[in-house]
């Protein structure tokens, strides 16, 4: 990967996953524009970033879980004369919580974070990376994807549609010099638990994959040209061996895996 010359947008960039995005994208040479709600972070990681690679670093705080500021985004960057190359949709959170018990508040705002922010993000960034017959745009899902996911029941059929959405752009776009990939991440090592407030054990933390590898693994598939990429051998088998299983089991082993012991 050379991204000399180029500029990376990375939402979500203040933990986990998407703080691996940036260390790897400012690695191979790429500009960055860094954003989340915790500009504390960003501003530590863009230090980081700066003193390594000799890269410019803008970051940008804001709360992509509100309507208003994906075009508040575009309108900073993009709008304001610095066009984005390559837009990585990554930042995401889950609540595990029976559904009617789960505040609207709570539900709107992850239905606007996770699928209403990245599908403008995606519709705003697209069109002038096509004007001008360059860019990547990498949309981050889950394996949750796969399969009804009971106790995560909005976030689940959020990641079905950024999948479906980002394959169906991608064969779009198939024509074009901009590609667009989808990555599943199965368990990765990262804040997301705490935020869900599902509790972990053993076996979830042993099972986890490092965030910097499944960060890897998509930018690997984005710029490989892919249109979907898996985290993981064991997490593409178990997505690719659903198939044959009927949706009441799978949505019964989801629940299982994810779900809230008490209940
Ligand atoms: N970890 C896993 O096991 C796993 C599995 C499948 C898929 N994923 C997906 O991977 C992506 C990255 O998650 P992660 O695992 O790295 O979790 P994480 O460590 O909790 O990071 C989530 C990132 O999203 C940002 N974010 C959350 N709410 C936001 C909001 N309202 N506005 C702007 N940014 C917001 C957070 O920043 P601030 O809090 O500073 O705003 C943070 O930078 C998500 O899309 C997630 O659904 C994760």
């Amino acid at each position: 990967m050379n991204l000399k010359g180029r500029t990376a947008l990375v939402t979500g960039a203040s933990s986990g996953i998407g703080v691996s995005f940036a260390r790897q994208l400012a690695a191979a040479g790429a500009q960055l524009i860094l954003t989340a709600r915790r500009k504390d972070r960003l501003d530590a990681l863009a230090d980081e970033l700066r003193a390594a690679h000799g890269i410019e670093v803008t970051t940008i705080a804001l709360d992509l879980g509100t309507a208003d500021a994906p075009k508040a985004l575009f309108d900073a960057t993009e709008g304001a004369g610095k066009p984005v190359d390559v837009l990585i949709n990554n930042a995401g959170f889950g609540t595990q919580e029976r559904f009617d018990r789960m505040p609207w508040a709570k539900a709107n705002e992850q239905i606007q974070l996770n699928v209403v922010s990245l599908t403008e993000l995606t519709h705003r960034f697209v069109g002038p990376m096509i004007e001008r017959g360059r860019g990547h745009v990498l949309n981050v899902a889950s394996i949750g994807a796969y399969m009804p996911v009971p106790w995560y029941a909005t976030y689940g059929a959020g990641k079905a549609y950024v999948r479906n959405f980002t394959e169906a752009v991608a064969a779009e776009l198939a024509k074009t010099e901009v590609r667009v990939c989808c990555l599943c991440p199965g368990g990765t090592k990262t804040e997301f638990l705490d935020v869900s407030g599902q509790k972990s054990d053993w076996l979830v933390e042993a099972s986890m994959m490092s965030a910097d590898r499944c960060a890897k693994i998509g930018l690997r598939a984005l710029f490989g040209g892919r249109r979907n990429i898996i985290s993981g051998w064991s997490n593409s088998l178990m997505c690719w061996s659903l198939r044959f299983v009927p949706r009441r089991i799978a949505t019964w082993i989801a629940g299982r895996i994810m779900g809230k012991r008490e209940a």
